[in-house]
């Protein structure tokens, strides 16, 4: 039950994997839902805060209270992102994204005629929560580390580079953890260097869990 305690503050979150166009037809992507975002906006929407998600996905119902902006590509969702980051309080960027796009987006459809072998050319994304973490001010910066091994050791590298207050380490080679399952298990690294490992649960419950954290983060 809500205990009001986000009130007056302005929550953003990014959920789902950015999809990365290679013509009109086809694109890159990879296997995030966006279960683990929006179950994040929900937990803060809860708490009555002001609630922004960027959604790379469609596929999930719109949770109640919360102001929506749907995005496409990595490009997308570091303009949209930004444009909500200097009077939030907390930012969650839960959004898997593209560290590569292809080179150039054919303006047709390719056609298999055309080609023997085909090569798509990639060029490095930004990487958005570098970005935010180099301009922050005030805000409680959230990030995700998704790792299949090393997990506590690279969330740390992430948490110091990309200059977090709070990162969760989820290691998306377990059973029930990470991309497209309504569970995860996650470790919570905090900027002090302490370690909260957490069992598997709902990205419900977990949602709670880091919107929990920030309000301690933040008030
Ligand atoms: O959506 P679900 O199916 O529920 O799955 C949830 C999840 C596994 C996608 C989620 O829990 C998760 O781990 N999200 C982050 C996935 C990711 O991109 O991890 P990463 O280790 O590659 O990136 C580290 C952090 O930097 C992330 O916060 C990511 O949003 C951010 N990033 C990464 C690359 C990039 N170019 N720009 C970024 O901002």
């Amino acid at each position: 039950y809500s205990k009001h305690l986000l009130k007056g503050k302005k929550i953003v979150v990014s959920a789902g994997g950015t999809q990365e166009d290679i013509d009109p037809v086809r694109y890159i992507s990879n296997r995030s839902s966006g279960k683990m975002g929006y179950s994040i906006a929900r937990a803060a929407a809860l708490e009555d805060a002001d609630v922004t998600l960027v959604s790379c996905t469609h596929a999930l119902p719109e949770p109640v209270g919360v102001h929506m902006i749907y995005v496409h590509d990595a490009r997308e969702l570091e303009k949209a992102v930004n444009a909500q980051y200097d009077d939030c309080d907390a930012l969650v960027m839960a959004a898997a994204v593209s560290d590569y796009r292809p080179a150039v987006r054919a303006e047709n459809k390719i056609k298999k005629e055309q080609h023997d072998h085909l090569n798509i050319e990639l060029t490095e994304n930004p990487d958005i929560l570098y970005g935010l973490g180099q301009k922050k001010t005030h805000q409680f910066l959230v990030g995700f580390a998704a790792e299949t091994r090393d997990v506590i050791e690279y969330g740390k590298a992430k948490l110091a580079k990309k200059n977090l207050n709070l990162l969760v380490a989820n290691d998306v080679a377990q059973q029930g953890a990470g991309f497209n399952v309504s569970t995860n298990i996650a470790a919570l690294i905090y900027k002090d260097g302490h370690i909260e490992q957490y069992p598997k649960m709902t990205k419900d419950d977990l949602g709670h869990i880091i919107i929990e954290k920030i309000v301690e983060g933040i008030n």
